[in-house]
């Protein structure tokens, strides 16, 4: 639909996320599954950092590369998936993924993303997760509507993020409400909608009502 940022929390959250960070013009960053590349950008713009964003779909490509066009940014864009992206060991500072890991498979990326990072290199995520035990009925309707394969919980999130060999590892919970985005909204519409999508958007609305206080997102902050 050319949503400009679809995490939770915002553009207005990572800028308040990466205020903690030490970045500089020299820092590579790699922004996972990016989408229309609205965080991509910022963090191009603000901090004048090596940009490279990368996301499977090749309408969020191309919604990318005409953002950092437009704005004459310049962020590289690539097309790969997480899973399997063939760029050398260590090459970046950052990876950032907000609202992507949940998509996909979570040990494979994890191990993607632990390779691609420098020694000493910071991992940021941005990801849904239950607050408690689900009823396998309840579970089953999260995963059948967004493609999981799971809903994991932060201690769940917090072995995987161990288990892919990660440390300092911080789990912090979003304080607003998954239905609140306190970020300007913004559109990039594609030309054809189709018009399916907008009972998906009201589906998606429903599930976050329904599982208020029992989804939310925790950003997990860890170094390599
Ligand atoms: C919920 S959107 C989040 C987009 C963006 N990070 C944001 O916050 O606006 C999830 C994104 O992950 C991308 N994605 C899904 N599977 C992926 C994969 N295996 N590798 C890279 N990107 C993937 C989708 O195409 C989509 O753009």
């Amino acid at each position: 639909m050319g949503v400009g940022g679809a995490h939770p929390g915002g553009l207005n959250l990572t800028k308040e996320i990466f205020y903690s960070e030490k970045i500089s013009r020299a820092s590579r960053i790699l922004d996972v599954g990016c989408g229309t590349g609205q965080t991509a950008a910022y963090l191009a713009a603000h901090y004048g950092a090596k940009v490279t964003a990368m996301d499977i779909n090749p309408i969020m490509i191309e919604k990318a590369k005409s953002r950092m066009m437009q704005y004459q940014l310049p962020v590289e864009v690539i097309r790969g998936s997480i899973e399997d992206f063939p760029l050398k060991d260590g090459t970046f500072d950052f990876i950032l993924s907000e609202s992507v890991l949940s998509f996909v498979n979570k040990p494979r990326a994890l191990k993607e993303i632990f390779r691609l990072l420098k020694s000493g290199g910071r991992f940021i995520a941005n990801e849904l997760t239950t607050n408690n035990k689900l009823l396998s009925s309840n579970e089953e309707e999260i995963k059948q509507f967004y493609g999981l394969d799971s809903v994991l919980s932060e201690t769940d999130w917090v072995d995987l993020l161990e288990q892919s060999g990660f440390k300092n590892i911080k789990a912090l919970i979003q304080k607003s409400s998954m239905l609140q985005n306190d970020s300007t909204p913004e559109f990039q519409h594609s030309e054809y909608m189709d018009p399916g999508l907008y009972t998906v958007m009201i589906q998606h609305l429903n599930i976050l009502v329904k599982y208020q206080g029992i989804l939310d997102n925790r950003i997990f902050l860890c170094t390599r």
